[in-house]
């Protein structure tokens, strides 16, 4: 019998008891969770690349960066060739921000564990923005956010060089609503590392707000931290989720396989 359980009071659930994960019952039992906790555990599964495409694409449509449905998470470059890049996982973020449609949900299976750290953080952003004061919510009303890639990669990477810079500058910024009000009526703040600045605030004032918000919604209430064992699925709703990866050693054998399910609603 599937059954669900809290994993904290404002997000998080984990399932068991699924004997078939491409069970149509299963499946929406599956979305409905993600849907109102945000982060879904299933612990033990031990996917194979194929089984993890199989489930993923029973949530919607599997993205294929490349022409890959899974992606390697690790810091080993011989693993994974943008193992530079993922530094920027350490910092609260939201995958996506860049884009017109994020990613509605990732999933990562693990498949190597860190010997110490490595874990994965979760905050939920619906949690937080509902736990506002009402005059901070009246506030940010009509307030916009310009996310870049430089803005998160120059956390991981204080003192770039003119050539990463460039690079990252490739990838397009983004505007996006500070409270994204979704076609369901819920809303969700779009913050985390790649929120460079608030359209017309004074830099410092718009540093201090983003920086504020942050912290606000990663109190420990509103938050989750995922010890991985090896087998283990964790899906995300990437849209209200931030998450980051807690410290590991770069050497370490920490793999994860990532697969990604597109949107199909526009940050506002
Ligand atoms: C990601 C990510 C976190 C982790 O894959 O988008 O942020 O713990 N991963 O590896
Ligand atoms: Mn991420």
């Amino acid at each position: 019998m599937i059954e669900t359980t809290a994993l904290g009071p404002n997000l998080g659930v984990s399932v068991t008891g699924v004997e078939d994960l491409l069970d149509e019952t299963a499946v929406s039992r599956c979305l409905e969770a993600l849907k109102w906790r945000g982060v879904l555990l299933i612990r033990g599964l031990h996917l194979d690349d194929a089984a993890q495409v199989a489930f993923s694409r029973k949530l919607g449509t599997v993205l294929a960066p490349g022409g890959q449905e899974i992606f390697t998470v690790s810091l080993d470059p011989a693993k994974n060739r943008s193992a530079e890049y993922l530094k920027g996982t350490f910092f609260w973020h939201i995958d996506d921000t860049t884009s017109k449609v994020p990613a509605k949900a990732t999933m990562l299976t693990a498949r190597h564990v860190a010997m110490v750290g490595g874990g994965t953080e979760f905050a939920s952003t619906y949690a937080a923005y509902e736990n506002l004061p009402e005059h901070e919510r009246k506030r940010y009303e009509g307030l916009r956010v310009v996310h870049t890639f430089e803005a998160a990669q120059r956390l991981a990477y204080p003192e770039p060089t003119e050539q990463q810079v460039a690079g990252w500058r490739k990838v397009p910024s983004h505007e996006s609503a500070l409270v994204w009000r979704r076609r369901d009526g819920r809303r969700s703040l779009v913050i985390g590392a790649t929120a460079d600045h608030v359209v017309g605030m004074d830099p410092v004032e718009s540093r201090a707000l983003l920086d504020e918000l942050l912290a606000w919604s990663t109190q420990e209430r509103f938050c989750y931290t995922h010890d991985w064992a090896v087998g283990d699925v964790v899906i995300w709703d990437n849209t209200g989720m931030l998450h980051r990866a807690l410290p590991y050693d770069p050497s370490s054998e920490r793999t994860m396989h990532r697969s990604t399910i597109a949107g199909d609603e526009p940050w506002s």
